[in-house]
């Protein structure tokens, strides 16, 4: 089991990629929804973490919501994956490099610590490099100074995983991947981490799965439980212990995602889409 404090983790999490000068406006608006958890990273090019944290401190004004209520998830970005917007200096070392964008990252939100932080992705695609282990243990040293509660790594494959429990590296809390219908939902990684205690977080469930809310099995289900495809899609990650992200920018889908948390699908139906494309 990953070595960890107990921290309470929201059953959907709110994404806040691609959404620029929305940013602000859609943190509140998911806050204001019912959203507890939001996951965001300091990537200037895919992510603004600087509106994320003027959305929290707005909800914060409005008496929406306190830090104690929310679970703030942000990442450590490579430079490979970053534009000339970085967050730290590209000239220091790694270690440098994660520490000054944990330093920005809580400038960004507004916190003393955040309760996540996710490595964005490994060195290299094919497997967990020196580069990996001298990033993640850095993020250990933040974790036991407090800056979050837990670690957790993203874009992984079961090789890197596999290879990162080999190098006797600390174990993630979470694991965060794109998942794919058409790979048994990330089959292979689901079942690492489900042997270790390791939450899975998928993202990308609807746009990467477009067939699949095409479905018959899918449409029949949402007619059965009255609900859309897309609250069945959700439905079926948590009934196989994922915590799933929304990125949504409608409030109705907001509404909707949050509405579905009371869905429980049959455990025929959960086995069927399970192995509906892959
Ligand atoms: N670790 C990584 O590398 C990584 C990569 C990608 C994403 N993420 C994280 O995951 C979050 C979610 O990203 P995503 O790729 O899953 O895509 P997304 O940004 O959530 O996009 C979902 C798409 O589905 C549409 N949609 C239709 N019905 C919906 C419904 N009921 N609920 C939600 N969406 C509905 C949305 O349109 P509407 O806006 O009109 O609803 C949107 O176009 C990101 O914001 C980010 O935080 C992480």
């Amino acid at each position: 089991m990953p070595a960890h404090e107990p921290v309470a983790v929201p059953a959907f999490l709110y994404g806040t990629a691609w959404k620029e000068d929305r940013t602000e406006a859609l943190t509140e608006l998911a806050l204001r929804s019912g959203f507890r958890g939001i996951d965001t990273a300091n990537q200037r090019r895919h992510y603004f973490e600087a509106g994320v944290g003027r959305g929290l401190a707005a909800a914060y004004r409005a008496g929406v919501v306190t830090r104690a209520d929310l679970f703030l998830q942000t990442k450590f970005t490579y430079q490979n994956g970053q534009d000339h917007r970085l967050p730290y200096d590209p000239a220091a070392d790694l270690a440098t490099q994660v520490a000054q964008s944990m330093a920005s990252s809580l400038e960004h939100l507004g916190t003393d610590h955040v309760d996540s932080y996710v490595l964005h992705g490994p060195a290299s695609g094919a497997g967990w490099t020196e580069e990996d282990a001298e990033v993640w243990a850095a993020m250990v040293r933040e974790r036991d100074a407090g800056r979050t509660r837990l670690l957790g790594v993203s874009n992984v494959s079961w090789r890197h995983l596999e290879q990162m429990a080999l190098s006797g590296a600390e174990t993630p809390a979470f694991v965060q991947n794109r998942c794919f219908a058409r790979r048994g939902w990330d089959r292979d990684v689901r079942g690492w981490c489900q042997e270790r205690g390791i939450v899975y977080q998928g993202f990308s469930l609807l746009t990467a799965n477009v067939e699949v809310l095409r479905a018959e099995l899918i449409a029949d289900i949402a007619v059965r439980l009255r609900a859309t495809p897309a609250q069945v899609v959700f439905a079926f990650a948590r009934a196989i212990g994922m915590l799933p992200l929304t990125g949504t920018s409608d409030p109705e889908h907001m509404r909707q995602d949050l509405a579905g948390l009371t869905l429980t699908l049959a455990p025929s139906e959960v086995q069927a889409i399970e192995v509906l494309a892959g």
